[in-house]
């Protein structure tokens, strides 16, 4: 119990030293879209991890497990790939919601946000 409340505090604590904008565990993706005029992407990783198993992204929707791997074209969402398996207008909202994936403060660095890992007792 009392480690569970240390971790609770540690997580926290990270958390809380994260720049406005971005929260503990996000990752940004950036390979096309600033150079292409629309904002960064921010992928709520924790939001996912938790409703979905991690084989459904990282092996079955073929998203490697490193930030920035990933060549991920908005055309291939558009077509039901990668984000696009679920942001389709049926399992979760569609393409067409451009903000709220491209919702990074411009100028944001790609990568991952605090850790990819919990540092509690339940470690995945
Ligand atoms: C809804 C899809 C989805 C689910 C579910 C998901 N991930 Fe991810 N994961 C991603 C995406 C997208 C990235 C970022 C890839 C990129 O930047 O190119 C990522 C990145 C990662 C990374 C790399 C972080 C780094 O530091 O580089 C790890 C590790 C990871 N995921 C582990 C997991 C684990 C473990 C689970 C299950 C508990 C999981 N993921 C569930 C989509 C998912
Ligand atoms: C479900 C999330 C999501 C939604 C909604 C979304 N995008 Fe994207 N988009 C992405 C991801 C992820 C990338 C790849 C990010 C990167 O690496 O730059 C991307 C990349 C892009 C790119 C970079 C060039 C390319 O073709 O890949 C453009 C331009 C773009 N999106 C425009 C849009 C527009 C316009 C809309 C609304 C009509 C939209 N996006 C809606 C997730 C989304
Ligand atoms: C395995 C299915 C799945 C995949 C793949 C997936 N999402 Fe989602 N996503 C969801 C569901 C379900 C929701 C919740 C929708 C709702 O609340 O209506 C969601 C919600 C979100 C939200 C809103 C989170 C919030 O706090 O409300 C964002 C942003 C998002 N997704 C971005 C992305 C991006 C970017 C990708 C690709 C890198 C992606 N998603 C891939 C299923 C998925």
């Amino acid at each position: 119990m009392k480690r569970l409340a240390c971790a609770l505090l540690l997580v926290l604590g990270l958390f809380m030293a994260l720049p406005a904008g971005a929260e503990y565990g996000d990752v940004v993706l950036d390979r096309n879209s600033t150079k292409e005029g629309v904002r960064p992407v921010v992928f709520p990783h924790w939001f996912h991890r938790i409703r979905f198993r991690c084989k459904v992204c990282h092996s079955e929707l073929g998203f490697r497990m490193r930030a920035g791997a990933n060549v991920v074209r908005m055309d291939d969402i558009i077509n039901g790939k990668f984000c696009g398996m679920c942001h389709n207008g049926q399992v979760a909202w569609s393409p067409e919601r451009c903000d709220l994936c491209h919702s990074a403060k411009p100028g944001v660095k790609p990568g991952i946000y605090g850790s990819s890992e919990t540092k509690g007792p339940g470690k995945w």
